[in-house]
């Protein structure tokens, strides 16, 4: 492992403006861009959202962030994964390596995890990186979904891909 996780922290708000800056042009036809994003998404953290940063341990810089958004506990323990990764650390594996990282926190019962059962990413068709991404991880294609998040001035289509604790192998 070259990377470990962490939830991010105020004093990230600096460094994680240069890493979306620095990246501006592989993450804009994906999801926004947001550069200064990291306070609000330190103040939206709760019940239903828990982020987490992706550390190149050599160096401390930022391989990436992950959003896991939308929570749901009781019967469903459901959880969606967002994610971006950062020039230079990317396409590099490390993004890869984080992620499962994160994917096994997921897992992980409470208080150490999140106790999740179910987690789900959803991609725009023609995004080749990302769709690679959730195969590489193991998430099992789900269903097509039309007009699925608003992104980039327009609802765009999404796959679905979700993987449940039964069938995640551990890191
Ligand atoms: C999708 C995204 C997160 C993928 O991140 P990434 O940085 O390419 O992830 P990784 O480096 O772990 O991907 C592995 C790639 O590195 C290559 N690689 C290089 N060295 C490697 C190593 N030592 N180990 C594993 N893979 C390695 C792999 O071959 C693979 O390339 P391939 O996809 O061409 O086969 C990134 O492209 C991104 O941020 N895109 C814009 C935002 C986005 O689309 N987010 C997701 C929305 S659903």
């Amino acid at each position: 492992m070259r990377v470990s996780i962490r939830e991010p922290r105020s004093s990230d708000a600096e460094a994680h403006r240069s890493a979306v800056l620095r990246s501006v042009e592989h993450l804009a036809p994906w999801n926004p861009v947001e550069p200064d994003g990291l306070p609000e998404l330190l103040r939206r953290q709760g019940e239903g959202l828990r982020t987490f940063l992706i550390i190149n341990d050599e160096d401390g810089g930022i391989v990436g962030k992950c959003n896991v958004a939308n929570i749901v506990m009781a019967r469903f323990r459901n959880g969606a994964l967002g994610y971006d990764s950062y020039v230079p650390y990317n396409g590099t594996g490390r993004m890869s390596e984080g992620l499962r990282l994160v994917v096994d926190r997921c897992f992980t019962a409470e208080p150490r995890g999140l106790g999740l059962h179910r987690l789900e990413i959803s991609v725009q068709p023609d995004n080749v990186r990302s769709v690679a991404m959730a195969k590489r991880l193991g998430f099992r294609h789900e269903g097509f979904s039309p007009r699925m998040l608003y992104i980039n001035d327009a609802w765009r289509d999404h796959e679905r891909f979700a993987l449940t604790v039964e069938e995640w192998p551990g890191v």
